[in-house]
Formats: structure tokens, C-alpha cells, sequence
């Protein structure tokens, strides 16, 4: 209509035009209120489309998406499950879920946040596992669990495991969902070949080990012996002796001899010089929160 007004007389008066500015602008305003306004609104009050095909279940504790995504407009089953939460997992969200408190264990046992925030707690080495678990598939965390990246260890979950973790994934990041908690900003990582080569770890321990740092990334390439990640830190598990953790101290000692801490230990002494050893520790410490 208003269009109708601007247009000089002669184009009103065209079939075309009089057709085109009144009657499109007209009906993309009206179909816009249908769609994305009226309908959403009517389908929402008349309840969940899943309940077309499942009885209703914990109804007092929210609709069925709260628990389950997926989505509740649609009537077919493979739209409506569409990164659906499967009733093994959905548990995340009941106040007692003996599944998500094994995941919790499981998640401070294998020291996720050596690496990874999770609830707020952990270094930044890689992505904040809430932020993760909010806009990942479950399909896409399992994987990530499962055929981890290049720098994430390969913890060789059973799928008990996995699946007790990834409850407790979902419950943290339903935290963050409900605006529980602040954004962290991950630490972006580069990698530059002549430095890899030249770097301390990859000259001394990168041949066995890797570790993540803050400052320069992924480094060394060793699988056979124990990604060093966040040594020096809060999180990183308390392997020097039993229930004790590692310290500068501790890993010069270790460097010189590992079996004066760990008699059966199969990794052999690795000497380095004064100015060697500071630059190691320079770098490693920066892993640390
Ligand atoms: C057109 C029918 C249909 C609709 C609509 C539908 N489902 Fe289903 N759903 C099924 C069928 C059939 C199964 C069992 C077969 C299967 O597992 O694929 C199933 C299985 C499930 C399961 C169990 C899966 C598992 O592995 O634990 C959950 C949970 C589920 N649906 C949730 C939902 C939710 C939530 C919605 C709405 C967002 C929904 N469904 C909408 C037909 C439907
Ligand atoms: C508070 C969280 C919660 C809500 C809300 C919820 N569910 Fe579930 N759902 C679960 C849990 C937990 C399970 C696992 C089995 C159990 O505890 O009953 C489950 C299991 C299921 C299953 C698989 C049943 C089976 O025997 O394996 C289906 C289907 C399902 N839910 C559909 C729905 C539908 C449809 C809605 C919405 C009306 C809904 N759920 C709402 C938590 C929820
Ligand atoms: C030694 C460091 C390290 C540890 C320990 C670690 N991860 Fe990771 N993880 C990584 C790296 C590196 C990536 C890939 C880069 C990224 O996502 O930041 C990653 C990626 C992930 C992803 C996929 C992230 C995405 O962006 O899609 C998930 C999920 C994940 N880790 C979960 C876990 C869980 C759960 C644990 C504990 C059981 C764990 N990680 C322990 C280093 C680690
Ligand atoms: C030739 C391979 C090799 C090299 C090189 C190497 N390590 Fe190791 N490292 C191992 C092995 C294997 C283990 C497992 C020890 C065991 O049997 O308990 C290990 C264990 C460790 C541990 C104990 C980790 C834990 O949580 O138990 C630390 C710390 C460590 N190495 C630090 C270093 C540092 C720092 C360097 C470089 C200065 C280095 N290593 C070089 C093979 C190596």
C-alpha cells in the first residue's frame, strides 16, 4: 500500500505494476505473520507433534525438546528427530542421574580440563566442552570421544564410558544453554614448521610425547608415551608419586632419572643442559592455567 502511493500515476495505472507493488508486498507481509509468527505460535500451544507417535513422559519438567532436541513441529519422524538425544543420554537433565555423576568421575579421572574448560573450571588449551556440548550432535561428541583429534589422547572408551560422559556433557552444557555461566574465549593455536623443529619439546620429548601449549600450539608427535598437556598445572593427574604432583623439581629429577620416582618406569633419562632444561620449562609452564 504504501508503495502503491510513491508509484508516479502512469505505472499505477499499468496492469503489471498495480499487480506487483500492491498485491506481492501485501502478501509476503501477510504470509511472513503466518509463518514465522502465527503458525509457530499455534503449533507451540497445541503441544509437541511427538506426541503424535510417543506417550507424554515427564511432562512437569518441560516440553519434549528440553530433553530430547530434536524437533516438535515437525509430524515426520526422521525431521522430528533430528539430532535427537536418545532416551539412553536424556537422563543429563534429571536431578538424580547416576549416569551423569559416573561421567563426572569419569571426566575428572581422565582430566578433561587438563586441556578443556567444563564447568567454568580448566585450562583453555582446547574448546570449552560446554560450548561443544550446546552445538554439537551427540553423534558429533561421541565421535570426537571416540576418534579423537590429533592432540586429544585416545582414552579407548567403552561405550558404557562414552556414554556416561557424554550425559555429563550434555547436563554442562545445559548449563551454559540456560545462561548460567559466561563465555570463555578459546585460545586459537599456530603452528610454524621452523620453529616446531627447533623448539625445545619437539628436539628433547616430541618424539614420544605431545603436549598442547598456549602460546605455540600442538607439539611433538609421540604416541607411544603420555600426551604431556597442562603438566605443570592444577589439573594435569597426580602421577609423580603416588598422590603427588608434578613440579619443576619433580620433572628435573624425573629428566635425570625416572626410576628414582617410579622404579618400573620404561622411559630412559634425558639429559639436558642448565639453559636446556629453562627453556623446556619456559615453554611447558605456559600449558599451565
Ligand atoms: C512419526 C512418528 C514419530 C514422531 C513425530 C516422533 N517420533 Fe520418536 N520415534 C518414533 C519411532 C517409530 C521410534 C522407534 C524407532 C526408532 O528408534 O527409530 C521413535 C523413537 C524415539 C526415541 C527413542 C530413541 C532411542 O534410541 O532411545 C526417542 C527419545 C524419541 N523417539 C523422541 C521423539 C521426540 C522428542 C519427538 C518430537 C520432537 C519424536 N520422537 C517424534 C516415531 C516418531
Ligand atoms: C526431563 C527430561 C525429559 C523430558 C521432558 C522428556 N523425556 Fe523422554 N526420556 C527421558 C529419559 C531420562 C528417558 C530414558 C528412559 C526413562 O528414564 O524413562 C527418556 C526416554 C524416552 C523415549 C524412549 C523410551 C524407551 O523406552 O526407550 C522416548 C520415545 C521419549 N523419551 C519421548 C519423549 C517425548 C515424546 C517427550 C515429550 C512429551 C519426552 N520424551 C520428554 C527424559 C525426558
Ligand atoms: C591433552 C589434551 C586433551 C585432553 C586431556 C582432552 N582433550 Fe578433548 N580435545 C583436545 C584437542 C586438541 C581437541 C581438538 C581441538 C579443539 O576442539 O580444541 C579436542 C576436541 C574435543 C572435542 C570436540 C570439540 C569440537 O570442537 O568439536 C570433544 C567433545 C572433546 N575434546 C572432549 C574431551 C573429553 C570429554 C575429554 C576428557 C575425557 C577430553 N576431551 C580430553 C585435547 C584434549
Ligand atoms: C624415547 C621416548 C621418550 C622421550 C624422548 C621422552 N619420554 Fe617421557 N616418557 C616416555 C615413556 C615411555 C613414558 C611412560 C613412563 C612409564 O613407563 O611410566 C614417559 C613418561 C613421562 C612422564 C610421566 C608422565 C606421567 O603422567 O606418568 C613425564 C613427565 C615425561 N615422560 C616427561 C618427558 C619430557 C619432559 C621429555 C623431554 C625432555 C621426555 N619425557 C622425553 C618416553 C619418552
Amino acid at each position: 500500500l504504501i508503495s502503491l502511493k510513491t508509484l508516479p500515476q502512469k505505472h499505477r495505472d499499468t496492469e503489471e505494476y498495480s499487480f506487483c507493488k500492491r498485491g506481492l508486498w501485501g502478501w509476503h507481509f501477510f504470509l511472513f505473520l503466518l509463518f514465522y509468527c502465527v503458525l509457530p505460535g499455534i503449533l507451540h500451544a497445541a503441544g509437541p507433534l511427538c506426541l503424535r507417535c510417543h506417550p507424554a513422559h515427564y511432562a512437569k519438567r518441560g516440553r519434549c525438546t528440553a530433553c530430547h532436541r530434536g524437533n516438535e513441529q515437525a509430524a515426520r519422524q526422521t525431521l522430528a528427530h533430528h539430532e535427537l538425544i536418545p532416551g539412553s543420554l536424556a537422563s543429563f537433565s534429571l536431578p538424580d542421574s547416576p549416569a551423569r555423576e559416573r561421567g563426572k568421575k569419569l571426566a575428572a579421572l581422565l582430566a578433561c580440563r587438563r586441556c578443556h574448560a567444563l564447568e567454568h573450571r580448566g585450562n583453555r588449551l582446547a574448546s570449552d566442552l560446554e560450548q561443544v556440548a550446546n552445538t554439537n550432535s551427540v553423534a558429533q561428541l561421541g565421535t570426537a570421544l571416540q576418534k579423537p583429534a590429533w592432540y586429544m589422547p585416545d582414552f579407548r572408551l567403552t561405550d558404557h564410558d562414552r556414554d556416561d560422559l557424554l550425559t555429563y556433557l550434555l547436563f554442562a552444557g545445559n548449563v551454559r544453554r540456560e545462561g548460567k555461566l559466561p563465555e570463555i574465549p578459546l585460545v586459537v593455536h599456530f603452528a610454524d614448521d621452523q620453529r616446531q623443529r627447533l623448539d625445545p619439546f619437539n628436539r628433547h620429548c616430541g618424539g614420544c610425547h605431545m603436549t598442547l601449549t598456549a602460546r605455540h600450539g600442538g607439539l611433538g608427535q609421540g604416541r607411544v608415551a603420555p600426551n604431556l598437556a597442562g603438566l605443570l598445572g592444577a589439573f594435569y593427574p597426580r602421577t609423580y608419586r603416588t598422590g603427588a604432583p608434578w613440579t619443576p623439581a619433580a620433572l628435573k629429577q624425573w629428566l635425570q632419572n625416572p626410576r628414582t620416582s617410579r622404579p618400573l618406569a620404561t622411559m630412559l633419562p634425558v639429559r639436558l643442559s642448565e639453559s636446556e632444561y629453562t627453556e623446556l620449562l619456559q615453554q611447558i609452564t605456559e600449558t599451565a592455567n
